[in-house]
C-alpha cells in the first residue's frame, strides 16, 4: 500500500492544491484531491482482471471549481437538506442560503465540497492514511459554532475504500458529514446505472414532499415501489425522488462498528460494491438530475445523462435540528463525533 503526491493546480486565490493516489497490493488506487476532498477516481478491477475508474467525476480542478453536482465531494457542514432553510437553536434562529428550492443543501453556497483542505499523510499501525483536516468557522455558510473536522480516507488490503469522519464544535450546531460519490460499476461514462442490483438494509424511509423538502416523518418502505430490501434491478422500476432520491433509515441505527447498509452488483462486470457504516441513514440517489439542466460533461469529456451513477451517502437525518426525534445530526461541545463508511469491491 502506498500513498503519493502530486500537483493538480492552483485556484485564483493563489492556494496550490494536490491530486493523492493511494493504492493497495492487489492494484486498486484512489485518486483524492484537498480541493473539496473529493474522491477524483477509483480504479478496481472486473471478474475478469480488468480495470475500470467506477466513480463519476471532472477532467480537471478547473472543471471541478467551475461547478458540478457534488461528483465525489466531502459534503458538509451538513449533507442533505434543512428545510425552510433555516432552524432555531438554544433560542436563536439561523437562517441559511435557501440554495435547493425552500431548502438549504449541502451545507449551503461554500459547502466543505468548496474548502481546500489540509492535508496529511500519516501510518496507523502499518496502515497508510490520507487526512484531510478543515477549521470551518463560527457563522460561516449561517451555521454557529467553530468547527474542527477531518476526513481520513485508506485504501485497503481487501479492497475497501475506508473513509472516517471526525468533527467538534465550541458551540451546538447540526452537522451531517457524508461522501457524494457516485458510482457506475460498469466504469465511468459507461451508460446509465440500470442494469445495477441495488439492496439497502433499510425498512423505512424519510417521508419528503414534492420539492424533496423532509416532513419530519418517516414510512415503512413499499413493496415494489422503494423496497430495496431484497436486491432490485434498478431499470425494473421507475425511478423517481421517492424512490431514487431518497434518505433510508438503516435497520440498525447509528452503531459503534460499521454494519451492512447496502450491497450493489453489476452482471455484465462482475463488479460488487458493499457499504458499511456506523451510520444511521443512507441517501440513495440515482443521479435523476444528471444533465437535466445543462449537459454534465464529465471524464474523457463525456456527457453523463440521468442515473448514469447513484450515490448511497452514508449520513444521519439531515433535518435533525428540526425534527429531532428523526436523528442526531447535531454536534455538541464536549462530544466529539466519529463515524466510518467503508465500500468494499469484489467480483462474483
Ligand atoms: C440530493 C439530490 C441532489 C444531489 C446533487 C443528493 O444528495 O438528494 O436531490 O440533486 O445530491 O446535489
Amino acid at each position: 500500500m502506498s500513498i503519493e503526491a502530486q500537483p493538480y493546480g492552483t485556484l485564483s486565490t493563489g492556494e496550490a492544491v494536490s491530486l493523492f493516489t493511494l493504492t493497495n497490493k492487489n492494484g486498486l488506487s484512489a485518486k483524492i484531491t484537498n480541493y473539496g476532498g473529493i474522491l477524483v477516481a477509483l480504479n478496481a478491477p472486473d471478474r475478469k482482471g480488468k480495470f475500470a475508474d467506477v466513480v463519476l467525476g471532472k477532467e480537471t480542478l478547473d472543471d471541478y471549481v467551475a461547478g458540478h453536482p457534488y461528483f465525489g465531494a466531502t459534503t458538509g457542514r451538513v449533507a442533505g437538506r434543512i428545510s425552510g432553510a433555516q432552524f432555531t437553536l438554544d433560542g436563536q434562529t439561523y437562517p441559511l442560503a435557501a440554495n435547493n428550492g425552500p431548502n438549504c443543501l449541502h451545507g449551503g453556497i461554500n459547502g466543505y465540497d468548496k474548502l481546500v483542505w489540509t492535508a496529511e499523510i500519516f501510518n496507523d499501525l502499518g496502515v497508510d492514511k490520507l487526512c484531510l483536516s478543515i477549521t470551518d468557522p463560527d457563522g460561516s455558510n449561517g451555521f454557529p459554532g467553530t468547527v474542527e473536522c477531518s476526513v481520513t480516507y485508506a485504501l485497503l488490503d481487501d479492497n475497501t475504500l475506508e473513509i472516517a469522519y471526525q468533527g467538534s464544535t465550541d458551540k451546538a450546531t447540526p452537522f451531517n458529514l457524508t461522501n457524494h460519490s457516485y458510482f457506475n460499476l460498469r466504469g465511468s461514462g459507461q451508460g446509465d446505472v440500470l442494469g445495477h442490483e441495488m439492496q439497502i438494509f433499510a425498512d423505512s424511509v424519510a417521508t419528503v414532499d414534492a420539492d424533496a423538502t423532509l416532513q419530519g416523518r418517516r414510512d415503512p418502505v413499499v413493496d415494489g415501489f422503494n423496497d430495496y430490501r431484497e436486491p432490485v434491478l434498478l431499470g425494473s422500476r421507475e425511478l423517481n425522488i421517492y424512490n431514487a432520491d431518497i434518505h433510508f433509515f438503516l435497520n440498525n441505527g447509528r452503531t459503534r462498528l460499521p454494519k451492512a447498509a447496502a450491497i450493489v452488483r453489476e452482471a455484465r462486470s462482475g463488479r460488487v460494491m458493499e457499504v458499511f457504516t456506523t451510520e444511521p441513514g443512507v441517501q440513495f440517489y440515482a443521479g435523476l438530475f444528471l444533465s437535466v439542466d445543462a449537459p454534465e460533461i464529465g471524464k474523457d469529456g463525456v456527457i453523463y445523462g440521468p442515473q448514469n451513477g447513484f450515490c448511497l451517502e452514508t449520513q444521519d437525518y439531515a433535518d435533525s435540528v428540526n425534527f429531532p426525534e428523526m436523528g442526531g445530526a447535531l454536534l455538541k461541545p464536549d462530544e466529539p463525533f466519529s463515524s466510518t463508511t467503508l465500500y468494499r469491491f469484489s467480483t462474483k
